[in-house]
C-alpha cells in the first residue's frame, strides 16, 4: 500500500520526484508557496520541459495519487516522510544559500505530531542535516519527534523521470533505524523490481542493469557522496576538455583518444564528452560549494579550483576558435545553435552557449539565435541584443557561420546541403562535436570541431552566389596555434 508522503518545492528535483513518488503508488503532497506555480500546476501545466513528466502528472492526478498544496502545515499533518526539495542557490562568495530549507524546517517544526521523516532532497553541504535538526529542535519539535534523513538525487535534466524510476543506485543517509526503514519502505517498489512489471511503467532505458540498490550510510556521508559525485563527473568533463586541447595541439583526433580511454572499464566511456565546458543548475554551484566545504575543513583540494578553472577556459577558447575562423568577428553575422546548457532541457541557467553568444555580440557580431526549446527562457536574457530565428535553416540564411553550442539531437539531423546554401560562407564551428568530418567534407562545408582536425573540403563548389570555398579559403585566416594551458 503508498505511503502518505510530501516534498515541499515543485523547482526540477521536486516536481520529479512528486510525480515519480505517486508513480511509485505513493499518496503525494507537493506544496509550494509561489502562487503562480501552483495556478499553473493546477491547471494542468508543467514549468519545465522534461520527457514523461506530462503524462506521469496527469496519469498520478488522476488518479488522486498527486495532489498540491500551499501549506506546509497540511502536508505536514498528513504524511509520514517530508521532503525538503526547495532551492539552494548560490550566495556571492559561492555558498549555497541554504535560507530556504532552514525556512521549511522551521515551518515543518511547528506542525509535527506523530513522528516524521524528513529528508533532505536538495542538494546541500556536509553536515546541513545537523543543522536542520537543530532548527527544528529550535521550533519546538521534541528530539524524538522526528528523524532527518540525506537522501541524495542523481537524476539530469532532459532524462530526469527516466533516472528517478531506473537509477543506479539509491543513497540513504540516515543516522536511525526508523528513518533508513521508512525510506527502504518508500523505494520499495524500485529496489523489488515491482515497479518495472506494471503495464504503464515508463520503457526500461537500454543501459538499465536490474534493480537499483540502495546504499544506506550516515547522514554526513550521503551528503558528501552528493558533492563528490557532481564534482567527479566535472572534473570527467574538464579532464577531457584538457586532453582535447592537447588533441588540437598534435593533430590528433580526441573520439578516437576517448574510445580508447573509456574501454577502460575503471574509466568508462561515459561523460567522456568534450566540448564548451559544463553548465546548468547544478556542477558549476555544487563545484564552487564544495570547494568552500574543503575550504571550511582547512583541506587543500586544489583540484576542485583547476575543475573550475578548465570549465573557464574552454568557453574562452571557444570563442577565440570562432575568431580565429572568421579572421574579425566585428560586423560578421553569426548563426548560433543552441541556448540550453545541453540538448533536452529548456534550462539556460549558466549555459555556456549564452556566455559564448554575450561574447560575441560584445565583440561587435550580429548573432542569430535558435534553439528548439529554449528560446524563450532566453530573450529574457539576450533580450535585444540579437536576433531569434524560428529554425536552424532561418538562422543560417546569410551568415558567415554558423556555430553549434547544444547538443540537440535535432542540429545533428541538419539538412547540410540546405545548411550549405543557407550560409553565406560555409563555415561551421561545432562546440559539441554533433556532426562527422566526413559529412561536413562532403557537404562542403569547412569544419572546425573540439580536439579535431579542422576538415576542410577537397575542391570548391559554388552555390546561389554565395562564395566559392576557395575565396572563402582567401578569407580565412589558419586557426591560431593552441596556447599553452597555463598562459
Ligand atoms: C547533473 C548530474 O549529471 C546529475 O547526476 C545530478 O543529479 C544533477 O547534476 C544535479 O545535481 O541535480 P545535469 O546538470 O542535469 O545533471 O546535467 P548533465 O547531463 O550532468 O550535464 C551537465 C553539463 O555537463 C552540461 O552542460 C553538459 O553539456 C556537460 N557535459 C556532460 C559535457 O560537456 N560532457 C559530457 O560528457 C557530459
Amino acid at each position: 500500500m503508498g505511503m502518505k508522503l510530501a516534498v515541499v518545492g515543485s523547482g526540477y528535483v521536486g516536481l520529479v520526484a512528486g510525480a515519480c513518488l505517486a508513480e511509485l503508488g505513493h499518496d503525494v503532497l507537493l506544496v509550494d508557496n509561489d502562487p503562480d506555480k501552483m495556478a499553473m500546476l493546477l491547471r494542468g501545466e508543467i514549468p519545465i520541459h522534461e520527457q514523461h513528466l506530462p503524462e506521469l502528472m496527469s496519469r498520478n492526478r488522476l488518479q488522486g495519487r498527486l495532489r498540491f498544496a500551499d501549506s506546509i502545515a497540511d502536508a505536514v499533518k498528513s504524511s509520514s516522510v517530508i521532503f525538503i526539495a526547495v532551492g539552494t542557490p548560490a550566495l556571492v562568495n559561492g555558498a549555497p544559500d541554504l535560507s530556504y530549507v532552514e525556512a521549511v524546517a522551521s515551518a515543518v517544526a511547528q506542525h509535527v505530531g506523530e513522528f516524521k521523516v524528513i529528508v533532505e532532497k536538495s542538494t546541500v553541504p556536509v553536515l546541513t542535516h545537523q543543522e536542520i535538526g537543530k532548527v527544528m529542535m529550535l521550533n519546538g519539535a521534541p528530539a524524538e519527534s522526528f528523524e532527518v534523513v540525506s537522501n541524495p538525487e542523481f537524476l539530469r535534466e532532459g532524462t530526469a523521470v527516466t533516472d528517478f524510476l531506473f537509477p543506479d543506485r539509491i543513497v540513504v543517509g540516515a543516522d536511525g533505524e526508523r528513518g533508513a526503514a521508512l525510506l527502504r519502505k518508500v523505494y520499495e517498489p524500485l529496489t523489488s523490481g515491482a515497479y518495472y512489471s506494471q503495464g504503464e511503467a515508463i520503457p526500461r532505458p537500454a543501459t538499465f542493469c536490474g534493480p537499483a540498490r540502495l546504499l544506506v550510510t550516515s547522514a554526513k556521508s550521503a551528503e558528501l557522496i552528493k558533492h563528490a559525485s557532481n564534482s567527479f563527473l566535472a572534473m570527467k568533463i574538464s579532464f577531457i576538455n584538457a586532453i582535447a586541447n592537447m588533441c588540437e595541439a598534435v593533430g590528433a583526433d580526441v573520439q578516437e583518444v576517448c574510445e580508447g580511454i573509456g574501454a577502460d572499464s575503471r574509466i568508462g566511456e561515459r561523460f567522456l564528452r568534450p566540448g564548451i565546458g559544463y553548465g546548468g543548475s547544478c556542477f558549476p554551484k555544487d563545484l564552487l560549494a564544495f570547494r568552500l566545504v574543503a575550504e571550511e575543513c582547512g583541506l587543500e583540494f586544489g583540484l576542485l579550483n583547476e575543475v573550475i578553472k578548465l570549465n573557464e577556459y574552454q568557453r574562452c577558447r571557444f570563442v577565440r576558435k570562432v575568431r580565429s575562423a572568421l579572421w574579425n568577428v566585428k560586423g560578421k553575422k553569426i548563426a548560433a545553435l543552441g541556448l540550453a546548457f545541453k540538448g533536452g532541457t529548456d534550462d539556460i541557467r549558466e549555459s555556456p552557449a549564452i556566455a559564448i553568444i554575450q561574447a560575441l555580440c560584445n565583440e561587435g557580431a550580429e548573432v542569430v539565435v535558435y534553439d528548439p526549446k529554449a528560446m524563450e527562457r532566453a530573450k529574457c536574457v539576450l533580450q535585444d541584443k540579437v536576433h531569434y530565428a524560428s529554425s536552424a535553416y532561418e538562422a543560417c540564411a546569410g551568415a558567415h557561420a554558423m556555430v553549434v553550442l547544444t547538443d540537440w539531437r535535432e542540429f545533428a539531423e541538419l539538412d547540410l546541403a540546405l545548411i550549405r546554401r543557407a550560409l553565406r560562407h560555409p563555415i561551421v564551428i561545432d562546440g559539441r562535436n554533433v556532426f562527422r568530418r566526413e559529412q561536413m567534407v562532403a557537404a562542403g562545408l569547412h569544419y572546425y570541431s573540439i580536439g579535431r582536425p579542422t576538415a576542410a573540403p577537397a575542391k570548391s563548389s559554388q552555390s546561389d552566389g554565395q562564395a566559392t570555398v576557395g575565396e572563402m579559403l582567401k578569407e580565412m585566416r589558419a586557426i591560431e596555434p593552441v596556447p599553452n594551458l597555463s598562459a
